[in-house]
């Protein structure tokens, strides 16, 4: 699917936010809005060795993280993005140590709790995907209560992957698709998608991963059959809103074929056949 652009008014905020001369101002002007990624999805990477390369915990690479987290949200919603999601703790993340998921919880508490206003100020509807009923009763009540508080808003839908599999969610979609067969639907590429956390929303045109692992690591398996990648050396903590913009110009620069040859390699391809005399008119 090719992207819309869906909300240039808040691309003019976001320039409107920054000074002529600034290097986050000279990319911005180059991003055409007309071929925004509707949907960027982002694997958040390598808080550990932050904190490690300065001798610290952890959970201070953790801390670091919701910085660069609030940056690209905070951008996201600026741009006009229509969907952007952030995979925060998958369903292999309960291996760490105790102390380090118990961390991690509050973390998410203590983000929720500071982001609202940002989130109400942006029209953010803000939602959560995964095995939610899993966690523990604080972190869901949580999520729930920014979930309702949000669910008015019409701007960028920001999906946090918590307690998430691509693996767990195509199981809970196969189940519920059994019993969509059973009643009779047919099942096709479009129920498999609508029985995805993900249903309703845009396939991501755009995925992320940070400290430069070539792994998908289990993260929306079937919604990012198209997606073009982006891999940077960059840990998250210090992925910041400049390299959010290099990412999306980076993007826009790619050729999507989709299976395809895309419109001017088929149309040189149609006039090498007409010229060889292999034309299938
Ligand atoms: C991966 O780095 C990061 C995580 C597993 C957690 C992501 C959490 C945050 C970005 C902060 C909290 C987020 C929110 C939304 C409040 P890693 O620990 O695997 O890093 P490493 O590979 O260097 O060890």
């Amino acid at each position: 699917m090719e992207s819309d652009c869906y909300h240039v008014p808040e691309m003019q905020a976001l320039l409107e936010d920054l000074a002529p001369g600034e290097e986050d101002y000279t990319l911005a002007r180059a991003i055409d809005p007309g071929r925004l990624p509707a949907h960027i999805a982002i694997i958040m990477d390598g808080n550990g060795r932050w904190a490690g390369r300065r001798n610290l915990p952890r959970v201070a690479g953790h801390r670091a993280g919701v910085q660069a987290v609030r940056a690209v949200v905070e951008t996201s919603a600026r741009l006009g993005l229509r969907a952007l999601t952030l995979y925060a703790f998958s369903v292999e993340n309960w291996k760490r140590p105790p102390a380090e998921v118990e961390m991690l919880w509050r973390l998410l508490r203590i983000y929720l709790r500071a982001e609202l206003p940002l989130m109400m100020r942006h029209d953010i509807r803000f939602a959560a995907i995964g095995r939610l009923d899993e966690l523990p009763a604080f972190v869901r009540g949580e999520l729930e209560s920014v979930v309702r508080k949000t669910e008015g808003n019409r701007g960028l839908r920001l999906n946090l992957a918590v307690n998430y599999g691509g693996r767990a969610e195509i199981v809970d979609a196969v189940k519920a698709l059994v019993e969509d067969a059973r009643r009779g639907a047919e099942i096709d590429e479009a129920a498999i998608s609508a029985r995805l956390y993900t249903a309703g929303m845009p396939d991501p045109d755009l995925l992320i991963r940070t400290s430069g692992e070539m792994r998908v690591s289990n993260f929306l398996l079937w919604q990012i059959a198209y997606a073009e990648l982006y891999v940077t050396q960059t840990l998250w903590p210090d992925f910041s809103r400049t390299e959010l913009l290099e990412a999306i110009l980076d993007y826009q620069r790619r050729d999507r074929r989709f299976g395809g040859l895309g419109a001017a390699r088929a149309r040189r391809e149609d006039a090498l056949m007409e010229a060889a005399g292999l034309s299938a008119r």
